[in-house]
């Protein structure tokens, strides 16, 4: 029997390798293009996670992949090795006590402000916002603080993110009975239509509050006409090296309003980059 048919016979495939030169070359194109910082750790992962996207396009070696990336650099090629190599682990209510702070200290600060100033103009942005799930909690958050008055803010999120295959799948705005358990009662009885036994849907009054785009935070100009007064941008800064994340700090703090706040990870830090924000407590910052 050849080693072909032994791996066919017992449904096993022959693992790809790659090489230090061509790991090396990876690793620099995903640094250039997305900010993600791939340490020799990753190495085993980055195999196991591009082997498919090889054999999908009959390449033999991810030598040949580099060359067909280069060959063919279209927006496309791109987004499918992102979408393989970018992690959207999330779930509903993560990190909770995040959405403690934000409904009992951003938003009625934020209304007072606002209100002295005869605006109703909230501005949140969720800058990793994934498959959804953090961008939807903020907007349900935001409709039980502001209840019957909430229609008379202008108070929509804008939420964005590098992978398109996360952003398609928060735009669906469907969940498995098991992604939404961590949900309080109430927010699945107000905020989402049961489907079936298994599967929830974002109420469509929820779902219109969310603008969807996709944004690279290593952009080096970031467009917004208007700052925001919070920030959410949780879970990504932990794949980048220390100098995108001060370049990306520096970024969403020039998108903020002087007081506005910014919420990172819980394992993430500003603190050895230096930044020109104020630590409130831990993830959380605020701009002086
Ligand atoms: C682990 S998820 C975090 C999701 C959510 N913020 C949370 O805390 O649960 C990280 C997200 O960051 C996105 N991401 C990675 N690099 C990015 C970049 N350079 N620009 C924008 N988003 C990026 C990934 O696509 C992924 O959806």
């Amino acid at each position: 029997m050849t080693e072909q048919d032994f791996l066919k016979e017992f449904n096993l495939e022959r693992g790809m390798n790659i090489s230090d030169a061509e790991f090396k070359l990876f690793r620099d194109l995903i640094y250039r293009h997305f900010g993600i910082n791939l340490t020799e750790e990753k190495r085993s992962l980055l195999v196991r996670r591009l082997q498919q996207l090889l054999r999908k396009n009959r390449l033999s070696s991810f030598g040949e992949y580099y060359e067909y990336l280069k060959k063919h650099p279209s927006d496309e090629n791109f987004t499918e090795l992102v979408n393989r190599i970018t992690t959207n682990y999330t779930f509903f209510n993560r990190e909770p006590d995040h959405f403690t702070f934000f409904v009992e200290r951003c938003l009625p600060e934020i209304r007072s402000r606002l209100s002295a100033l005869g605006s109703r103009d909230l501005r949140v942005w969720c800058a990793a916002s994934s498959t959804g799930e953090e961008p939807y909690m903020l907007v349900m958050l935001m409709m039980e603080f502001f209840k019957g008055e909430y229609p008379m803010w202008d108070a929509g999120l804008l939420a964005t993110d590098l992978s398109r295959q996360a952003l398609t799948t928060a735009m669906a705005g469907r969940y498995r009975a098991e992604q939404v358990e961590l949900m309080p009662k109430s927010f699945l009885l107000n905020y989402f239509v049961k489907i079936s036994e298994d599967l929830y849907e974002v109420n469509p009054r929820v779902k219109r509050e969310v603008t969807y785009r996709r944004f690279n935070l290593i952009n080096q100009a970031y467009p917004f006409r208007k700052p925001f007064d919070v920030i959410f941008c949780r879970n990504v800064m932990i794949y980048f090296d220390e100098q995108t994340k001060a370049q990306v700090a520096d970024q969403l703090f020039n998108s903020l309003r002087p007081g506005g706040y910014l919420f990172i990870g819980h394992s993430e830090t500003l603190t050895r980059i230096n930044s020109r924000f104020h630590y409130v407590k831990p993830a959380v910052y605020r701009r002086p």
